[in-house]
Order: C-alpha cells, then structure tokens, then sequence
C-alpha cells in the first residue's frame, strides 16, 4: 500500500473482537491505513499474538487487551491501558459478538441473556469507555459491527436478533447525545460471512444435518439468497469502516449501513 493510501496516518484505534474472524481482519485493515491498533478480547493468548503480527506486517503501534467486554471494569481498565499507550483513542469499532441459535420454545433464558449481555449490553460498555475517551478532545467516530439480522428478523435465531436490533437503536440514540460533542456513531450490516471460522467451523455442519443437504449446497443456498450472488468478505466491511471513520463520512451519523449484496434494503 502506498503511503497516499494512509488516511488513518496519525489515528488510533479500538476494536473488540479482534483475537480473530472480521474483529482482526479490521483491526489489520485499520492498521495497513496507518492507524495504531488496540485489540481488546477475551482470549488473551490469541489477541496478544494478533497484536504482535499486525504491528510487524503493518509497521504501526499496536496493543493486545485481554478483556471481557460483558465486564465494565475490565473494559475500563483495558481503555485505561490503551490510552496510557496512545494518548487518544480517535476510533472505537465495536465487534464482539456470539450467536446462539434456537427454537423459542426450547430457548433456554440464561443462553438468550448471555447474547444480548455480549451484543447489546456489552457493546454499550465499550460505546460508554470510548464516549469518555472522546468527549474531552471534542472529536471521535464510533462504529458498531451490527448484522442484516439487526433489519429483519433471523428464523430460530430471536436472541441474536433482538440483541442486533437493539444495536441499532443503542447507535441511533448515541448518535443523537454524542452529535454535540462531534462524534459520528455508526453501524455497519453486514451480511453472511460465508468464509469466517462461524460459517466454516461450525455453521455449515449444523445446517447441513439439520436439512439433509451437502455443506458445499447449504453454502451455495445463502449465495443463491444474495443479489450479488455471492458472500460478503473482510474486506467489504473493512472498506465500509474505514470510509464511516474517514472525514469522507463526516457528514454521517446515527446510521446502519448495509453491507450485503442487496439483501437488505431499509
Ligand atoms: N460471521 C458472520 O457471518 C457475521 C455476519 C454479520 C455480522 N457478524 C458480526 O461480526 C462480528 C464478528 O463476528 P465473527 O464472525 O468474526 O465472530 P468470531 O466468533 O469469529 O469472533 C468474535 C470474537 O469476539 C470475541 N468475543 C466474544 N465474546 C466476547 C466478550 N464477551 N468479550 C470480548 N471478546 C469477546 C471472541 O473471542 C472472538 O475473538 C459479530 O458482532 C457478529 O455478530 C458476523
């Protein structure tokens, strides 16, 4: 990449999520832009080494936070850490995320809290840590890694769902009492990562039981679903984050942005 192509040459940025998947995929793309990086995640292990690759491929700073984001004081303590080293935090891109799936009527409560404690409630822990972080500097962009589940409704996925939809409305209201301090908050949508570990490592086989069909078929099912006729990647979102964190979307708040090849259209 040649340096023209560093918008983010000077920024610093925050993401969750970020030990592996789209989390570190953005965190590297945030990083190959210019950026220095902190990647905050629950397995301390893996963001750690994701940090240490990244700043060797990239040439940025970079920082592994191991934090739970469910956790306000492990997430305050993770933001204390990334400002001791970067002084500011001009980006937040809040990606952690877990789906569990189910049949209302065998839904166990305690699964459907875990996910809107991690999706919804967590998400608001990490907008919370990077509000106090921006406010004083009077600038900021926040970005939430949401889903086209968090449009219309997702068949036997209702915990999944209801916590992305409530995303939105965590974005829009955030967009609105954070406007006066200029910071953007926005949502991305993306839609099916056909190629990430959730889809491969796990998804696939369970649909494929539950339908009697062929991995390779329940794949080419949610490719038939698309307009653009194929799954979105990284690097679509990727280009999606870093136009909402450019002065290019300066004018842009309180919005969720569609990412998916059509499918979604509101
Ligand atoms: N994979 C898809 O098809 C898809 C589609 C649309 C949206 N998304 C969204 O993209 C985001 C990333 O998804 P992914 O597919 O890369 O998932 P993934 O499971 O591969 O990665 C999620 C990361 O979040 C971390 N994490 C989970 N709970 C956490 C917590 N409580 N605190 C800190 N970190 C935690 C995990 O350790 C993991 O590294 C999620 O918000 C997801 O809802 C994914």
């Amino acid at each position: 990449m040649s340096d023209n192509e560093k918008i983010l040459s000077g920024k610093t940025a925050l993401v969750s999520g970020a030990a592996q998947g789209l989390g570190r995929a953005l965190g590297e793309r945030l990083a190959q832009a210019g950026a220095d990086v902190a990647l905050l995640d629950l397995q301390a292990g893996e963001v750690a080494a994701a940090a240490s690759e990244i700043a060797t491929s990239c040439g940025v700073r970079t920082i592994g936070l191991a934090a739970d984001v469910t956790d306000e004081e492990q997430v305050r303590a993770a933001f204390d850490k990334a400002l001791g080293e970067f002084d500011k935090l001009d980006i937040v891109v809040s990606n952690a995320g877990i789906l569990i799936s189910g049949a209302i009527t065998e839904f166990e409560a305690a699964k459907w809290r875990k996910v809107i404690e991690v999706n919804l409630i967590g998400y608001m822990i990490v907008a919370k840590y990077a509000a106090k972080a921006m406010i004083p500097r009077g600038e900021g962009v926040i970005v939430q890694i949401n889903s086209k589940s968090g449009k219309t409704g997702s068949h036997k996925n209702s915990a999944y769902a209801a916590s992305k939809f409530g995303g939105i409305g965590l974005t829009q209201s955030l967009a609105l009492e954070l406007a006066e301090h200029n910071i953007r908050v926005n949502a991305i949508c993306p839609g099916n990562l056909l190629d990430s570990p959730l889809w491969v490592d796990s998804l696939y086989a369970q649909y494929a039981k539950r339908w009697g069909k062929t991995e390779e078929e329940v794949r080419q099912m949610y490719i038939d679903k698309v307009p653009l006729k194929r799954g979105c990647t990284y690097d679509d979102v990727a280009d999606a984050l870093l136009f909402l964190c450019s002065d290019h979307a300066s004018y842009i708040t309180g919005q969720a942005l569609n990412v998916d090849g059509g499918q979604t259209m509101h």
